[in-house]
């Protein structure tokens, strides 16, 4: 794929052959992902990091990830309070306005295609750092590369999404992506929390093995990789139904004990509940692992859409 120029909205724009040029290229910025290390490639560029919802990681993985390329970075984290939105201006006018003085732009939004709306009066790449419930591409896409570096690859692995598959836009680029290849997908949520059917007909139409489950116990012993993630409490119209889910899965020692012993754990973070601390000496757990991956496969990103 040529991704010079090209905005980055949703997960289903990477197909096998973009995730592995990807992967090539993250690698090769690993180098440079370092504490104390930069390369001056970006020299004069600027990344915008336009914010709608809250974030940590993303964004901060984002604007080191520019300054690690030798480019500088404007923002705004809190876009919806203090930026012209506020005064009514429309997101086609804040493409056009950004873009004026932006290389590229990272941003997100509470709302699944508002990324795509900015993108639309925008003339330099969008990125698409997560968009309500809908896609997260870099968040896949590092997750993708984590498993890489941790396992050597994804053929042949049973992968386990464990969570809130209806909400998490994490676990939907996850699916996405990860049926590209050869695995065995096993979802597992309550019913009421269960994967969008559009994913699982794009996953059975790849032809991957794909297993739908109830219980954690009842499938952790046979996974290679147990992605988890939060349930999405900001999605949930009705609270009750939160509080009656939120602790649906909680990955503890006990529980632990039962995953293979070369099998890893991911999420995305922020945890809440789904992750006791008491695991995180765990070698299999990953997810701090996973920060780091993430500044490299952002650096790549960045160089293969400005085309350097
Ligand atoms: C995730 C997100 O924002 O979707 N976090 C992240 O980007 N690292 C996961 C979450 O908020 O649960």
């Amino acid at each position: 794929m040529d991704f010079k120029g090209q905005h980055v909205l949703t997960t289903e724009q990477f197909d096998r052959k973009a995730v592995d040029q990807l992967i090539e290229t993250a690698k090769s910025m690993e180098q440079f992902a370092k504490k104390g290390q930069r390369t001056d490639l970006m020299n004069g560029k600027i990344l915008a990091t336009l914010f709608f919802e809250p974030s940590t990681r993303t964004r901060f993985s984002f604007e080191t990830a520019m300054i690690r390329l030798g480019g500088q970075v404007i923002t705004n984290h809190d876009m919806l309070m203090t930026s012209s939105i506020k005064k009514g201006e429309s997101l086609w006018d804040t493409g056009q306005v950004i873009s004026r003085f932006a290389d590229v732009i990272a941003m997100r939004h509470s709302k699944a295609g508002m990324v795509a709306e900015l993108a639309k009066g925008s003339t330099v790449p969008v990125i698409n750092a997560g968009d309500g419930p809908g896609d997260h591409p870099t968040q896949g896409l590092l997750d993708v590369y984590t498993i890489f570096r941790e396992k050597g690859g994804l053929d042949g692995l049973k992968i386990g999404l464990i969570g809130d598959l209806k909400n998490s836009r994490v676990f939907h680029s996850e699916a996405k992506l990860f049926s590209q290849f050869k695995v065995k997908l096993i979802l597992v949520s309550p019913p009421e929390l269960a994967m969008p059917e559009e994913i699982i007909r794009l996953c059975q139409s790849r032809k991957i093995e794909l297993m739908e489950a109830e219980s954690v116990l009842d499938v952790i012993s046979e996974l290679d990789v147990i992605s988890t993630n939060r349930i999405q409490e900001e999605r949930f119209a009705d609270r009750s139904t939160y509080e009656r889910l939120k602790k649906s899965f909680i990955f503890d020692k006990k529980l632990l004990n039962e995953a293979k012993k070369e099998a890893i754990l991911l999420n995305p973070l922020p945890r809440v509940d789904e992750i006791h601390p008491e695991i995180d000496v765990d070698p299999r757990c990953k997810y701090f692992e996973q920060v780091s991956y993430g500044v490299a496969v952002r650096m790549g990103l960045l160089k293969l859409v400005l085309g350097l």
